[in-house]
């Protein structure tokens, strides 16, 4: 049997309709911005295998320091021990975090991350002594994950539907998708007016509100919304007047994604709790980091066991994924990643913007080494088919009509391309490793536009 029919025969992929979708890709090995199928086909990995590849498949470097340490300590519990690799890593990134932060509590994927973040938050003011502190405020367009917590402070979609009865209640405000404001108003002149509304419901929350959790500077599976930072300063700024926890989830934004080392730079602000995942092991293994203040830190040391952060994972702190984590960072040094992502940037940008003139075209937002393209369609909202899932669900609120099926049409001609992509909806986005070449950005831009060009000439 080859391996798509043995795979059929057992297996159950994530954010798949296995009734009716497609034959998964049989990738046998990977290197650099490829991968390869047990067919022969070379495919150029666009969307960094769900954002977490950095510098590349099967990257020496990185392949040595795991034999390295699978050699020395494979693993072992995080309570009442400790090893190397976790305690160089938390000194490494509190060297690379905003100023502030200090203590780092490890977990295991960018869910847990965000999980651990608004447990954190609620637990803190108990602590404090002031328990009614416990509600949490979220943007619209937010993802923070598939576990309950992290559904919980997401948006309402078609994600999220099934397993309302066991969500939390959380109170959303606006985020600045600049294209579709909430108000109305255009970025050129507006006074990001958006804020107010986070600024009103914290004001009516008073002291019940525990924290604000944003995605910073760019909300992801929400449509790949890239934000002002006047935005980003103005949330700090409101969660210090009203005295609530800032939570920022990088768990896709950080490691340079957005062009700096974490998006939080761009506004200059330190929030009290910052989640990491993703890129934080260059794609290599699962590894969570939720880091935070010695404030928050301090609210939980006690001589009354009860105050204790009960949470905690059989595989928290894995030293494997620690020292991928470590020669990750060492990459970051020698390769002068952040400049590539720079020099990207600049690319996705002169090589995407010329597509606004495309009919189908609504907006083009790159940041970093994350380029966009939000194809027309008014009433498509991009969660409600966000990852690229091609089956309309019953009652999932408005669906475009010929955009219905756009993201895995068009993720089935870039495929045929040689180029992996995944549309979230109507939102088409290049997510590239950063390693990958000028030369093979271009080829790509130009996949991007030959397939684009298709549809506007198809399009009624
Ligand atoms: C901002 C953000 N937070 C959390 C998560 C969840 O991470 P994971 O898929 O590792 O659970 C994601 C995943 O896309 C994300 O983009």
């Amino acid at each position: 049997m080859s391996l798509l029919d043995r795979d059929r025969l057992h297996l159950w992929h994530p954010y798949t309709q296995m009734k009716t979708a497609p034959p998964p890709l049989p990738i046998v090995s990977a290197s650099g911005v490829y991968l390869y199928t047990d067919d022969g086909r070379r495919i150029l990995d666009g969307i960094s295998s769900w954002w977490v590849n950095i510098h590349g498949h099967s990257h020496p470097a990185l392949n040595a320091a795991l034999a390295a340490q699978a050699a020395r300590l494979e693993h072992v519990m995080f309570a009442g021990c400790t090893h190397p690799p976790a305690v160089d890593l938390a000194d490494r990134l509190i060297s690379l975090l905003p100023s502030g932060i200090t203590r780092v509590f490890y977990s295991d994927n960018g869910s847990t991350a965000a999980e651990v973040a608004v447990k954190l938050a609620v637990q803190y003011w108990i602590n404090r002594a002031e328990p009614q502190r416990r509600t949490i405020v979220a943007l619209h367009h937010a993802y923070h994950g598939d576990t309950v917590g992290a559904m919980s402070v997401s948006e309402d979609s078609i994600f999220t539907r099934a397993f309302t009865p066991l969500l939390f209640q959380v109170e959303r405000a606006h985020a600045p998708y600049c294209y579709r404001c909430p108000l109305g108003l255009e970025r050129r002149s507006c006074r990001v007016d958006c804020l107010s509304d986070l600024e009103q419901t914290l004001a009516r929350l008073g002291d019940t509100a525990a924290a604000v959790i944003v995605e910073p500077m760019l909300q992801g599976a929400g449509g790949m919304i890239v934000w002002p930072p006047e935005f980003l300063a103005g949330v700090r700024r409101l969660c210090d007047r009203f005295g609530v926890l800032l939570i920022a989830d990088e768990v896709l934004t950080g490691f340079g994604r957005t062009g700096r080392m974490f998006a939080c730079e761009h506004a200059e602000v330190t929030p009290d709790i910052i989640c990491l995942s993703k890129a934080l092991t260059a794609g290599y293994l699962p590894l969570g980091a939720t880091c935070t203040t010695e404030a928050v830190y301090d609210a939980f040391l006690s001589d009354d066991r009860s105050r204790t952060f009960f949470h905690g994972h059989s595989f928290t702190a894995n030293p494997l994924a620690c020292a991928v984590a470590l020669a990750s960072l060492d990459l970051f040094e020698q390769d002068d990643t952040l400049a590539r992502v720079r020099r990207l940037e600049a690319q996705l940008q002169s090589g995407l913007e010329p597509l606004r003139d495309l009919p189908i075209v609504g907006d083009v937002r790159v940041i970093g080494g994350v380029g966009a393209i939000e194809l027309r369609d008014a009433d498509l909202s991009p969660l409600d088919v966000a990852r690229g899932d091609p089956e309309p669900v019953e009652g999932s609120g408005p669906r475009g009509g010929y955009l219905d099926e756009i993201g895995p049409r068009l993720a089935a001609a870039f495929l045929d391309r040689g180029l992996l992509l995944r549309p979230l909806g109507n939102v088409l986005y290049f997510m590239p490793p950063y390693v990958i070449t000028e030369e093979e950005t271009g080829w790509a831009i130009e996949q991007i536009k030959g397939v684009l060009q298709g549809v506007a000439i198809q399009s009624p």
